[in-house]
């Protein structure tokens, strides 16, 4: 007899004889009979015992717990009409169980699996194979195999071959800190691990294989958060010869072909967005599409009017912004203190509002704008009846980005974001080079082997604040999903890029030697992409955190709570390794 999931019993099994090796959810004894529910990936079915023909079974199951595994053969049979559980897929049949062997037990269970949200996160992690158990993640990771399937095919069908590349490896600047494996046999030096397989891609172009792909592991060093984990995967891809509008076709296509394992058509193409327009418009390079709440510029109704703050803000080359949000003219002033929070987090100095309530225009400041200027500032944001609009004046950077943080905080609020959407974009023509406040230097928005855009080149060095970059990412409801770019495949022009961002001739040399020897033999024009297969299965699966769809996950630290890695190690590796501890961690 073949073992048969437990989930899969249905009507049409009534009459036959199954073996099911499965754990316990639950044991009862009702009225005389005792019933057991066995759980396995398929699901859950009810087998029954009869004590007073099969005594022997009863003894047997008396010691058993939840979570022990067992193997039970029997019939199935259909269930009394009064017994039936419609919110069972297996509700209407139960197996009578004629032979019941124990194959596991297990102790009582350091949380209650079917009770989420009592046990701490930090005990599931810890027991993070038991918290696997439960249907939510199993079904998670069912649905991250079959996403992870579907893209491998898609990509086999339209000519990519999927190769590795290293994971110890030489550093590739994605923007984060590296983690770093000291080499035993090379004394004092050390392996990288990927950020991401960025520059092998490039060579595996150089190397003619035209169209790569690879579900990539890749780590990052940086500051963890609900959707950023320190070891990540991507599917990746570069191709050969490609334009972006092909690089966009394709990735479109992959979505067409994985949301409807979600029972989603993504509608195609994605609209697009330059960066700057995204920004002014949303205050956000990801801007959530789900609901509009667009950014209107007031600068020309408010710059010259009797309200100091919007005066010195557009004479000192700034802005005045705001946002419309109906139906909001009640908030409290708690809430606009909250805001004004917000915004402050963001550089911004503060948020004023202006509502429109039982026919009247009301300004946070009373007698500082004329009837004129706040109807016409109303009437640039379609403020109606019942409205309120957060408006924010200074440097254009700062006040985009408070608006584009209040313009999220605000949907939330007042309930704007709908349910069920799926608003995709792509953002594009990013600018190739941002300040870094701190270091006073340019630094690549993208990567630094991202292709200045061609109508920008002449001025890489003049004006590099201005030039625009062959870059684009591809947005779902405010999360970044992937980010791609066609690269660089002249030696002279990543030189100038190289130098641009500080880095000499000497230490590129050093530290991309090998890239600038490809690009002066052969290199071919390319480019790709690579999305956040976490991030991806995430939203699909409908999940808040990155930690729902990974099988084994890290804390907020960067530890593993089951493994408990990171771990020290023994003096004797480390001399090994001619490592040496500058200070002992704390004992304890
Ligand atoms: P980028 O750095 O934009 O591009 O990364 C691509 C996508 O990877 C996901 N991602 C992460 N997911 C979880 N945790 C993290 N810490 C994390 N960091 C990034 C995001 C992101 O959009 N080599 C380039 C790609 C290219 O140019 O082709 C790169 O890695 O969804």
């Amino acid at each position: 007899m073949k073992r048969i999931g437990a989930g899969t019993l249905t009507r049409e099994a009534i009459g036959t004889r199954v073996r099911l090796q499965a754990w316990v959810q639950r044991c009862r004894n009702l009225g005389g009979l005792l019933f057991v529910d066995l759980r396995d990936r398929t699901g859950v079915a009810q087998v029954v015992v009869h004590p007073e023909t099969r005594a022997d079974l009863a003894a047997l199951l008396e010691p058993v717990r939840a979570e022990w595994v067992l193997e039970v053969e029997g019939t199935v049979v259909a269930r009394e009409p009064a017994a039936v559980n419609p919110r069972m897929a297996t509700g209407e049949v139960e197996v009578e169980a004629d032979r019941i062997e124990v194959l596991s037990k297990s102790d009582p269970l350091p949380f209650q699996l079917d009770d989420r949200a009592e046990a701490l996160e930090e005990t599931r992690l810890r027991y993070r194979y038991l918290d696997l158990r439960r249907p939510e993640l199993q079904r998670n990771l069912e649905l991250r195999h079959r996403i992870t399937h579907e893209a491998r095919q898609y990509f086999h069908e339209q000519g990519f071959l999927e190769i590795e590349t290293p994971i110890l490896t030489k550093s590739t600047p994605e923007g984060a800190r590296d983690y770093l494996v000291p080499s035993r046999v090379h004394r004092g030096e050390f392996y990288a691990l990927p950020q991401s397989p960025q520059l092998f891609k490039q060579l595996l172009m150089v190397a003619g294989f035209e169209r790569y792909l690879q579900i990539a592991r890749c780590f990052r060093d940086e500051d963890l958060r609900a959707d950023r984990q320190p070891e990540f995967t991507q599917i990746d891809l570069e191709l050969s010869f490609p334009t972006e509008e092909e690089i966009f076709g394709l990735i479109e296509g992959l979505f067409a072909r994985v949301l409807p394992l979600v029972g989603v058509a993504p509608a195609l193409p994605f609209p697009r967005l330059t960066y700057a327009e995204a920004m002014a418009r949303y205050g956000s390079d990801r801007p959530d599409l789900r609901f509009e709440l667009p950014i209107t510029d007031l600068s020309g109704a408010l710059g010259s009017s009797g309200f100091r703050g919007f005066r010195e803000a557009v004479e000192q080359g700034g802005v005045v912004r705001g946002i419309a949000v109906p139906g909001a003219a009640g908030a409290s002033r708690k809430q606009a203190d909250g805001w004004a929070e917000l915004a402050r987090r963001s550089g911004a100095a503060g948020v004023l509002t202006l509502r429109r309530l039982r026919g009247e225009l009301a300004f946070t400041v009373k007698n500082s704008l004329t009837a004129g200027e706040m109807e016409a500032a109303a009437a640039a944001l379609g403020l109606e009846e019942g409205g309120l609009a957060v408006l924010v004046a200074g440097p254009e950077r700062s006040t985009a980005e408070a608006l584009g943080a209040l313009r999220l905080e605000l949907a939330r609020t007042f309930g704007l974001v709908p349910e069920g959407r799926w608003a995709f974009l792509w953002v594009h023509d990013f600018p190739l080079l941002e300040r870094d406040p701190e270091a006073g230097r340019w630094v690549a928005m993208h990567h630094p082997f991202t292709s200045p855009d061609p109508r920008d080149l002449a001025r890489l060095e003049s004006d590099p604040g201005q030039v625009r970059a062959r870059a684009y990412d591809v947005v779902l409801n405010g999360t970044e999903l992937g980010g791609g770019s066609i690269r660089i495949h002249d030696r002279e022009v990543q030189e100038r890029v190289f130098r641009l961002l500080g880095i000499e001739a000497a230490e590129a040399r050093e530290r991309f030697g090998f890239l600038l020897d490809a690009l002066r033999l052969g290199a071919p024009p390319h480019g790709g992409l690579a999305l956040g297969l976490d991030r991806m299965v995430m939203l699909m699966a409908g999940a808040t955190s990155l930690r729902d769809v990974i099988a084994f996950p890290k804390t907020a630290s960067a530890t593993c709570l089951m493994t408990e890695a990171p771990s020290a190690v023994d003096a004797r590796q480390l001399a090994e390794l001619g490592v040496a501890l500058s200070r002992r961690p704390e004992a304890g």
